[in-house]
């Protein structure tokens, strides 16, 4: 059991394809005893990167076989650039090396880039096996690991290329985000931030109060049950807006609060700019334009440029609006955006003028 000896389970409610997400510090310690009842046969074929093999891939391993759970393991290099054609190529063919049959399941140990390339070699390997995410970075646990949405990134953009495979399960230990980086917790924290806005007042009012805790301020008590606090919530927003719209057709757009920017400034940037931190840009110019169109309270905004203190980033200002125009154009020529009339209260088809939106976007970035 977990340092503070609880866990947290959310169930995504998607009919026969529904699944659990397990929250809680030292849950790796029991990974073998979470997954035996949801895998279809005993091989697990575990991918993940190197940082997180050398300090997690023993311990996963160790709990896998105690549960008679037989674990290979598949270590990447670590970065975006590993969400690419190549690395799913060589990764399919070693994961065949070992000849699976389709009873096998693919185990995604990392962060969001291992979650959506695992994820995605598992929709297709052998026409589809089972995956389970256990996410090791705020974002993933707060985000990327729920929901389905797998893929890689082309020569023409990020995530253009993929699947929704939902995972047999989700196992989030939060104490593996004690090893993290400060700058990956918080490029993390700005979804916690957008989870916080589009989700319900109580939330971001916790949010207020908790969150350089869950940024690691304070002691190691405070700081695991704020974590585990903030990952429970977001996970139970998404699992929310997942369960109401599984492929995006309407109201799962919005979870993109602030990524309509997000998206051109890391096209501008040439995919330099870490998600997080193009999200905590995008949500302070989506935050402006409600304010003008919705008539949300500046403090709202203030108090997120407060907590998130985003930089304009160099950026190309042509790639950027490039990639503005190639999302308006998938959305029939509209630039429509999600915009927040006050906490909790999100709207995800705001039709605005164009000019507005990129002068927004300008506003975001420096040349590069
Ligand atoms: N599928 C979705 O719904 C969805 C949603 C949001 C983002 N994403 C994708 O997620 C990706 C970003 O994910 P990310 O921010 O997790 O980055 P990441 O996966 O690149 O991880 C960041 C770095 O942290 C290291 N790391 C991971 N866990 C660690 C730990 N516990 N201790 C120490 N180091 C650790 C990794 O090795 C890596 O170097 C992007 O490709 C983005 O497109 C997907
Ligand atoms: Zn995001």
């Amino acid at each position: 059991m977990g340092a503070s000896g609880k866990t947290t389970t959310i169930r995504v409610e998607l009919g026969e394809r529904g699944y659990d997400i397990v929250i809680g510090a030292g849950l790796l310690a029991e990974a073998g005893w979470h997954l035996k009842p949801v895998m279809p046969g005993r091989r697990a074929l575990i991918v993940t990167d190197r940082p997180v093999a050398e300090r997690y891939l023993p311990e996963l391993e160790q709990s896998l076989r105690r549960a008679g759970i037989e674990p290979e393991h598949f270590v990447l290099p670590p970065g975006e650039h590993t969400k690419s054609f190549a690395q799913l190529e060589a990764l399919l063919d070693d994961l065949l090396g070992v000849r699976p049959g389709r009873d096998a399941t693919v185990i995604a140990l990392g962060g969001g880039v291992i979650g959506d390339l695992a994820g995605f070699a598992a929709s297709i390997l052998l026409r589809g096996v089972a995956v389970v995410q256990v996410p090791t970075t705020l974002l993933a646990q707060v985000d990327s690991s729920v929901g389905g949405k797998t893929g890689i990134d082309t020569r023409h953009g990020k995530n253009l290329v993929g699947s929704f495979h939902q995972p047999h399960l989700v196992l989030a230990d939060t104490a593996v985000l004690d090893s993290l980086p400060a700058r990956e917790l918080c490029a993390g924290y700005a979804e916690v931030v957008k989870y916080a806005l589009i989700d319900n007042p109580p939330f971001f009012d916790w949010l207020e109060a908790n969150g350089a805790a869950v940024l690691g301020a304070g002691g190691a008590n405070r700081v695991a049950a704020a974590r585990e606090r903030a990952v429970a919530a977001c996970c139970r927003a998404k699992a929310r807006v997942v369960a109401a719209d599984e492929r995006e057709g309407e109201s799962r757009a919005l979870l993109n609060l602030g990524h309509t920017f997000a998206h051109a400034l890391e096209a501008g940037s040439g995919y330099a700019l870490r998600h997080g931190d193009a999200v905590a840009l995008g949500l302070t110019a989506a935050l402006r334009l409600s304010e003008r169109h919705l008539g949300l309270d500046p403090a709202v905004r203030e108090e997120v440029v407060r907590v998130l203190a985003p930089r304009p980033v160099a950026a190309d200002r042509g790639l950027a609006r490039a990639a503005l125009a190639r999302d308006k154009k998938a959305r029939a020529g509209r630039a429509r955006l999600v915009l927040l009339e006050a906490p909790g209260r999100p709207l995800w088809d705001v039709e605005l003028p164009a000019g507005e939106v990129e002068d927004e976007l300008d506003a975001l970035l420096v040349d590069s």
